[in-house]
């Protein structure tokens, strides 16, 4: 439960009278919800981890100095002339200094905002969990994306759609009098990893939430958020006019529905003054939309943006749209969609893509729109629920996979820029920023179902922030963080969530092979899947497996999918010579007997792949029980328990796959790989 905020007396002893010493004593001046919360946390936090009481003081008095705040509530901060350095942070940067000042030695967390304060606070927490020195603090940091937020997909009946944790942790019925301690525990998690937003709704919206009996539920949440630096958002549904406000449209365009949002955006914000705004699903999948009305998603989502500007509000209108009447490729459906209206959307309006076309496979190619609307602010979206990744079994440390799509060149403006650039905003100049993160939270004891599915939660908040740290560093941060700091722990720990989502490509789609999962649910194998209403909800669609051999020509001999990316992209990709293998199949239909780079032919290839992902999995196994004694009982059956089923999964994976695809490409499994059970 107390996910990797473990404050446990520490047992590097000569570390621990360092800290001791050098902290002396803690004052946080004035007072505030917020400063209330950096004094709780930090003296809970010192007070673990170093074995001594730690309460806050108004004033200085001893030698050595924890000094917390901004100039604004600290007298004794504003003193040390911090001026230059702290405009460089920015609104939720901050700084960690050692300063000596009028014979004192200070070690000061200090930031123009008393959020920016908490989040320094919980980074100098995280020097001392993960046992770093603080002796000559020099470090600044502010955010690389302004909105990092995390998307929930619960409805409102606490089901959550891909959610594998158990049921919501909103707990609508009890709302808005009853305040769980998990809501307070869920903001200081955020924090402390530097999430500032929550969008409380499914994509898949129900307008119920925007009635005003349940916006008094949301202000109750938002209220405790708040404090925490933590805004509020919530998924609208298209059609609300008509469901709520009993309109005969809901046509963008039409006055009385124009009216009927402003109204409610001004109710909104009565009750929530700092609402961020909303995150829409539009004409994807069934939800409602502009479309409808034969309007664009320019027209309704400008529509939304009207009446939220004049408050400050988002519109977070989301790229994910294909329709199977549409008689080309899903993968270029969003972007035939969303490039034309480059240039067409209201300053306030952020068009949200999935970091893939498809949907959150275990690897994809970078969506084609990063880059392709220069005029428009994108935001990343994240999936952190594994729904095509194990789901709530499988331990996939997502870092990897995160970083590899922010890392992509698109070439936009020639070589280096890089997805994470049209992200942050700064390939093109944009005010606006952001990253989402479909949550993979629940109400399970743990949060998330497997432990290390925390690890995925605390990696997009540290990656929203800094998508330079390398997945290492932050598996490093997090193991220590979580279980304990013992060097062979940390090696071993770090080792299988390294190598943790290429094993689970390879049992499941290796290759470039996507969307081979079982009808509907996601979890197991499901290559033979066809004949279903949509040809796209089909695995066949994506594989194209025959005689002749597998994968989808993306190139011009097929859906020309390629020519969606820059020419230099094009270039690199449109040779199967020069494909990275590891995409290989997605852009390409190749010959059974296609040489691969190993020497391999591409079944023997296949073959190869699956057989790794399964031994993969093992040598997991194998390291986790090397760990036995290392960490507590409770942790080390589960993962155990959850390392079984994977095993037992990869190996399900191999062989369904394996065996389906020989029935067209009519070769044997190579002698030297385990036979198909
Ligand atoms: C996937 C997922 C759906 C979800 C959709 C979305 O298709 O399976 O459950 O609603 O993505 O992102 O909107």
């Amino acid at each position: 439960y107390r996910l990797w905020q473990r404050y446990d007396l520490l047992q590097n002893k000569p570390l621990v009278k360092e800290y001791q010493k050098a902290l002396g004593q803690l004052v946080v001046q004035g007072s505030s919800p917020t400063l209330s919360i950096i004094e709780d946390e930090l003296s809970t936090g010192l007070s673990g981890l170093l074995g001594q009481p730690f309460s806050a003081a108004e004033n200085p008095e001893k030698k050595n100095v924890l000094l917390v705040g901004t100039p604004a509530t600290s007298p004794v901060l504003k003193g040390l002339g911090l001026e230059d350095k702290l405009k460089a942070v920015g609104k939720d940067g901050y700084l960690l200094l050692s300063r000596k000042a009028g014979g004192k030695n200070y070690t000061v967390v200090a930031a123009n905002t008393e959020v920016g304060a908490l989040y320094g606070s919980f980074h100098l927490l995280r020097l001392l969990q993960t046992q770093q020195r603080i002796n000559n603090l020099d470090i600044s940091s502010s955010p690389k994306t302004q909105h990092r937020i995390l998307n929930h997909w619960d409805n409102l009946d606490r089901t959550v759609e891909r959610g594998y944790a158990g049921f919501s942790i909103w707990d609508w019925h009890k709302l808005p009098d009853y305040i769980d301690q998990r809501y307070l525990d869920y903001a200081r998690a955020n924090a402390s990893i530097g999430i500032n937003g929550t969008v409380l709704t499914n994509v898949n919206a129900n307008s119920l939430v925007l009635s005003e009996e349940y916006l008094k539920k949301v202000k109750a949440l938002a209220d405790t958020f708040r404090p925490y630096g933590i805004k509020v958002y919530l998924t609208a549904r298209f059609s609300s006019p008509i469901e709520l406000g009993k309109l005969k449209t809901a046509d963008p365009l039409n006055p009385e529905v124009k009216a009927w949002w402003k109204n409610k955006v001004e109710e909104i914000y009565r009750h929530i003054p700092d609402f961020g705004g909303f995150l829409v699903k539009a004409n994807s999948e069934g939800q409602p939309g502009p479309q409808n009305y034969n309007r664009s998603h320019a027209d309704g989502a400008n529509m939304l943006a009207e009446a939220l500007a004049p408050k400050g509000g988002l519109v977070m209108w989301r790229a994910f749209v294909y329709d199977d009447k549409v008689p080309d490729d899903r993968h270029k459906q969003a972007y035939t969609e969303f490039k034309p209206l480059d240039g067409k959307f209201l300053p306030n309006v952020m068009v949200q893509v999935k970091n893939g076309a498809i949907d959150f496979q275990p690897r994809e190619p970078f969506h084609p729109l990063f880059g392709a609307m220069p005029k428009t602010p994108l935001m990343m979206e994240f999936q952190i629920t594994q729904e095509y990744l194990g789901q709530g079994t499988h331990l996939a440390y997502l870092a990897p996979m995160f970083k590899e799509t922010l890392m992509a060149d698109t070439y936009a403006k020639g070589k280096g820029s890089t997805v994470a650039k049209v992200v942050d905003g700064s390939l093109d100049n944009h005010y606006h920023s952001g990253m989402a993160g479909v949550a993979n939270i629940g109400n399970d004891r743990n949060w998330t179902s497997h432990p290390f599915g925390q690890a995925n939660w605390y990696t997009f908040g540290r990656l929203a922030w800094d998508y330079n740290l390398t997945s290492e560093a932050i598996a490093d941060e997090w193991i220590k963080m979580t279980f304990s700091g013992s060097p062979t722990l940390v090696s071993t720990v770090k080792q299988m969530m390294m190598g943790s989502r290429e094993a689970v490509v390879n049992y499941m789609t290796p290759l470039g092979l996507h969307h081979l999962m079982g009808w509907s649910h996601h979890y197991g194998p499901g290559p033979w899947i066809k004949d279903k209403p949509r040809a796209d909800w089909t695995s066949v669609y994506y594989h194209r497996a025959d005689e002749k051999g597998i994968g989808f020509d993306r190139t011009r001999t097929g859906s020309n999918a390629l020519s969606q990316y820059a020419p230099e992209v094009q270039a690199l990709l449109q040779n199967p010579a020069t494909c990275p293998e590891d995409v290989l199949l997605w852009f390409h239909h190749l010959p059974w007997d296609w040489k691969m780079k190993s020497g391999r032919t591409l079944w023997d290839e296949l073959c190869y792949k699956y057989s790794e992902g399964v031994d993969s999995v093992r040598a997991m196994q194998k390291d986790w029980d090397s760990l036995q004694g290392q960490v507590d009982k409770e942790r080390y059956q589960q993962v155990k328990q959850y390392l079984a089923i994977q095993e037992k999964d990869a190996r399900w994976w191999r062989d369904a796959c394996l065996l389906y695809f020989q029935t067209f490409s009519k070769r044997p499994i190579p002698q030297a790989l385990e036979k198909p059970a």
